[in-house]
């Protein structure tokens, strides 16, 4: 976010230098018709008109004088900022500041996020607190829901030695974390506490509660992510990287262990 907001300032910085510059440099020219459709006329310097003469009191039969006549032109230099000058400037001065609003919104929507959020790594928790929350009393395995990963964290306390996963970094601390999309078409895959695995309830596609491919559309294992133990015994969910596993007739979890929610 501070990163976000530096970036910020500093082009709003560099549009505000970029438009003074622009109003500068067209003033310190001074010639109108550097503006589009700006007339090149020269002007009437209507304050200045040819006084009476002194001389002119004294002969009361002088000619009465033409102001119109009289009048002396002015040079387009002399008229500085005409008011069709300044309209186009504010025009443009306004248009610039939209523009640089529009194009920081849609920087900072790009902008990755480099820290906390789905996208970067996430930190779960304390290990200790999430693994006494995956296996309930009764043996059954409960998925542990992390938002900010959009991942399930699930034990794993077998070998993977044959699996589709061997040799990856997705297990540490025993347990993994398994992306919540299908890999079908994208839906949301729910946890199925009775069959302990998870169910697709687009199409129908199955996965153990390892996110190992059992039946349906889907093409692959459910995507998992890399984990990691901190020194201070938190687990770190990389979600920079998806991993892909291919589907393995090698189960590492038996699945359905009850009847299917779907
Ligand atoms: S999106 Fe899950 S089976 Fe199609």
């Amino acid at each position: 976010m501070t990163t976000v907001l530096v970036i910020a300032f500093v082009a709003i910085a560099a549009v505000l230098a970029a438009a003074v510059f622009a109003i500068a440099y067209r003033r310190g020219r001074g010639i109108p018709g550097d503006v589009p459709g700006a007339p090149r006329r020269p002007g009437v310097q209507r304050d200045v008109l040819a006084a009476p003469s002194a001389a002119a009191g004294a002969d009361d039969e002088a000619e009465p004088i033409d102001p119109l006549e009289a009048r002396t032109e002015v040079g387009v230099d002399e008229y500085n900022v005409t008011r069709r000058q300044f309209f186009n400037r504010a025009i443009y001065g306004v248009f610039g500041l939209f523009l640089a609003n529009f194009g920081l919104a849609g920087l900072s929507y790009m902008w990755p996020k480099l820290s906390g959020g789905f996208g970067s790594k996430v930190n779960a928790g304390p290990l200790d607190s999430i693994v006494t929350q995956l296996i309930a009393d009764d043996g059954r395995i409960v998925p542990l829901f992390i938002p900010s990963a959009q991942a399930y964290v699930v034990p794993f306390a077998g070998d993977p030695a044959g699996s589709s996963f061997e040799d990856l970094p997705v297990i540490a601390g025993g347990v993994m974390a398994l992306w919540q999309k299908c890999v079908h078409l994208g839906c949301r895959v729910p946890e199925c506490d009775s069959s302990q695995g998870f169910e697709c309830p687009c199409h129908g596609s199955k996965y153990n509660y390892h996110g190992e491919y059992e039946s349906g559309p889907a093409p692959r294992n459910l995507d998992r992510f890399a984990v990691t133990v901190t020194d201070g015994g938190e687990l770190v969910i990389d979600t920079s990287q998806v991993i892909q596993t291919a589907r393995s007739a090698t189960k590492t979890a038996e699945y359905p262990q009850g009847p299917s929610c779907i």
